[in-house]
Formats: structure tokens, sequence, C-alpha cells
């Protein structure tokens, strides 16, 4: 059986961490692929990342490239190219320079690897998400966006801090947009089973929940050059291994949600089953008052935000 080929669109900071933990993984063979201005850039990356492997024991072949003929054939193509935010900026003023390098990234993806499933990484990601899925003209279960598993994780990780309790004992679930307006869903939330309302007061809740939402902020304002990208990897890491591993793994991901939760036609963070198929199924929960308006509010802005792509990609 042929190993899976996964391409990586864009080298940077969460695309070559991406590469990292993917081939550290064995998921399967990665093609690092970025502009040709950047010149020995992705072959750099791709041959030292290679040159580890002898020493940590993992065996996947790296290739850098900046020739799309390279990923020609792939199963899973990852779109994080473009640009990142710097302190001050928020996701959506990268609309318009990322929309244009997106959708330039999804027309070769459309002619170099015709079957692929692809994640998109880049910002701001509901729109992304959705220029990838209108210029692919891919089938929507196999087009998707990474977010819901790196808000998670950041949700997780907070909880574990204030608990003093291992991270992996905590379970959570996150729905809408990638941004301000993620709606957590506490009856989702549980620590070793618990639910964590028994555990943690409302007041202080909301305040995790509320780093939570600006987890990616957080960041930005730490790094000062550029935003998250180990586990913005991580994530995207996982989600490629659950599609090459058909592992039907039951995670939130920007995925095309139109009857389900009343979208009409948008990608929208969700619990999804992903394996071979790609987004086999959306899961819709039964959402108390407050979740179903916070949901609302988040389903608006992805619809602003593609609004404004819109007018900005129009003729184009
Ligand atoms: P980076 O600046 O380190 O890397 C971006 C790379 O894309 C650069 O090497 C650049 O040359 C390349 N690129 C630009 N145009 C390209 C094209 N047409 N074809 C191929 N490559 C191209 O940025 P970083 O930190 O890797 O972030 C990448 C994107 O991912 C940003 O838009 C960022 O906001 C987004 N992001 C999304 C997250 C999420 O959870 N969805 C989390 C973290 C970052
Ligand atoms: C993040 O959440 C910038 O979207 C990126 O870290």
């Amino acid at each position: 059986m042929r190993r899976a080929k996964i391409s990586i669109i864009g080298a940077g900071n969460v695309g070559a961490t991406t590469a990292h933990w993917s081939a550290a993984a064995e998921l399967g063979d990665v093609v690092l692929l970025d502009i040709p201005a950047t010149e020995g850039m992705p072959a750099g990356k791709a041959l030292d990342l290679f040159q580890a492997s002898p020493i940590m024991g993992f065996d996947s072949r790296l290739v850098g490239t900046t020739d799309w003929a390279d990923t020609a054939g792939s199963d899973v193509v990852v779109v994080t190219a473009g640009i990142a935010r710097k302190p001050g900026m928020s996701r959506d003023d990268l609309l318009s320079t990322n929309a244009k390098i997106v959708g330039n990234v999804a027309a070769q993806i459309r002619e170099t690897s015709p079957e692929a499933i692809v994640i998109v990484v880049s910002n701001p990601l509901d729109a992304m998400v959705q220029r990838t899925f209108q210029v692919t003209g891919f089938p929507a279960a196999r087009v998707m966006g990474q977010a819901g598993i790196l808000d998670t994780a950041r949700y997780r990780a907070f909880l574990a801090m204030e608990l003093g309790v291992s991270v992996e004992d905590i379970a959570a679930m996150l729905l809408g947009g990638h941004g301000d307006t993620m709606v957590p869903i506490p009856s989702c939330t549980s620590v070793g089973g618990i639910p964590v309302t028994q555990l943690i007061g409302q007041e202080r809740l909301a305040e995790i929940v509320d780093r939570t939402r600006k987890g990616g902020a957080e960041i930005v304002g730490l790094l000062k050059t550029g935003s998250a990208y180990y586990a913005p990897a991580a994530a995207t890491a996982q989600m490629i291994e659950a599609i090459v591993r058909d592992k039907k793994r039951l995670i939130p991901a920007a995925a095309y949600c139109d009857k389900e939760y009343g979208v009409g036609g948008y990608f929208v963070g969700v619990p999804v089953i992903l394996g071979s198929g790609g987004v086999e199924r959306v899961i819709e929960l039964d959402l108390l008052p407050d979740e179903r308006a916070g949901l609302d509010k988040s389903i608006a802005a992805v619809k602003e935000l593609v609004a404004a792509m819109d007018r900005l990609t129009a003729g184009s």
C-alpha cells in the first residue's frame, strides 16, 4: 500500500511545524511548498527535517519545493499560505491579502490534486475555507478548516492550569467561528468525566472562556513578530492523522453547514466525524438558549466576513 502524500502549502512557521509533527508521526510523505521568491527555504527546511529522522527514528520522505508539480496527486493538502498577524492586527485585517493568496493556491490545488482533501489554516479562517471551496469546486466533505482543535486545546490547557490537573483529563467542545465569537459549550466540558461547572464557578469559567477567545492575540502579543504555530500545527497534524488513518475522530472543525444548525451554506466550527472521506458527518447538538444565541452571533460574523471577502474578490 502506498504511503499517504501530504502537501503543505506555505513553508513558514505553521507549515514547517505541521511538516515536523506529520513526519515525526509518520503520517505519510510530506511535500513542503512555498513561493519562488523564498528560493531554497522550503528545500532547506525539508532537508533539515529529513536529516533529523535518523536521530529521532521516523521514516517519512520529505521534499521542499516551489514547484506545484511536486505536489501532484496529493491525498491531503494543507493551506498555510499567506501572511500572519502582527501585534495590533486582527485575523480579519488579513482578509484582502490572504483572499488573493488562498484563491491562487486553491486554483493550483484544483489542477494538481483534484482528489485531495484540503485543510485550510490561513486566516481569517472561516472566510479562507469558503474561498477554497469556491475556487476548487470540490465537494464540501473534502474542504475544511482547522480552528476548533486549536481553540479547544487552548481552553483545555487553561482549565488544566486552573485546576492543577492533567490536560489529558479535560474534554471540551467549542462551536462557531475562529475568533472572538467562538462559543464554548459548558455542558460538553468535563474533567475526568465531572462536569466543569461542578469544579469552577460561573464567573471564573467566564474569565477562562474570555482568555480562550483571545488566545491567539495573547501569543501574538508575546511573540511580537508573528502568531502561534506549535499548537496550530499540532492541531492540523491531528486532522491529517484522522484522515490518512481513517480514525473517525469526533473533533471540532470548520465544516460546510447548510441545513445543519440552520447555517445556510457557510463554513462554521462544529463537531464533525473526520475520516478518510473528509468530513463524514456534522454532529448537531441540542443547544441551550444562550449557546444558540452565541452560535447565531458567530454565524452572523462569519457571513459578514465572507460578504466582505466576496466584494474584494468579485470578478477574480
Ligand atoms: P508565516 O509568515 O510564517 O508563513 C506563511 C508562508 O506562506 C510564508 O513562508 C510565505 O512565503 C508563504 N506564502 C505566501 N504566499 C504563498 C503562495 N501563494 N503559495 C505558497 N506559499 C505562500 O505565517 P504562519 O505563522 O505560518 O501563518 C500562516 C497562516 O496561518 C496565517 O494566515 C496565520 O494567520 C494562519 N494561522 C491560522 C491558525 C488557525 O488556527 N487557523 C493558527 C495560526 C496561524
Ligand atoms: C491563532 O489563533 C493567529 O489564528 C491564529 O493563534
